[in-house]
């Protein structure tokens, strides 16, 4: 098959992103057990790394791919599902928790109109929870992308979603 006709790694029909793939690869091919940074670098480029794009890996590097499902669930850093443009990590750690972290998670979770754990259909929002970030003395805290907010109450997290949209 020409490789114009072949399938992209990411379901789209677009010649770069089909390229792009294909440069990662390249630059590892000659490289022995290189399967976690080809996965990391696909991640990087496409934002999740989907069936189509493991497929595509496991025939290009003679992997099975059950092999390298395996790899990419036993690693929290990779995701199998598109994830948003901005990421939001909500504290529900011991000093959040107790300075009412899960009334931050339900305003989020009621503006954003999605469970912790989704993204949001315009793939805008992904929205998760974590432990502790360390910033217990601004609790209850979140972070968007790198930036801490603290103090929060459920009014003002509304506001700051608005900043990333
Ligand atoms: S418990 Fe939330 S920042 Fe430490």
């Amino acid at each position: 098959m020409d490789k114009s006709e072949q399938k992209h790694c990411c379901g789209c029909k677009g010649e770069n992103s089909f390229t792009q793939l294909d440069q990662i690869l390249e630059k590892y091919r000659e490289i022995h057990g290189a399967l976690i940074p080809v996965l990391q670098e696909t991640q990087n480029a496409y934002g999740y790394l989907s069936k189509e794009a493991l497929e595509y890996i496991a025939n290009n590097m003679q992997i099975p791919v059950s092999q390298i499902y395996g790899v990419v669930t036993f690693y929290s850093q990779f995701h199998l599902n598109p994830r948003g443009k901005n990421i939001i990590r909500v504290c529900q750690g011991t000093a959040c928790h107790v300075r009412g972290a899960k009334l931050i998670l339900k305003a989020l979770e009621d503006a954003l109109n999605i469970q912790a754990g989704q993204t949001t259909d315009d793939l805008k929002f992904t929205l998760e929870t974590v432990a502790c970030i360390g910033a217990c003395g601004l609790a209850p805290v979140m972070m968007v992308n790198d930036d801490t907010h603290g103090r929060l109450t459920p009014q003002i997290v509304t506001d700051i979603l608005k900043k990333y949209q």
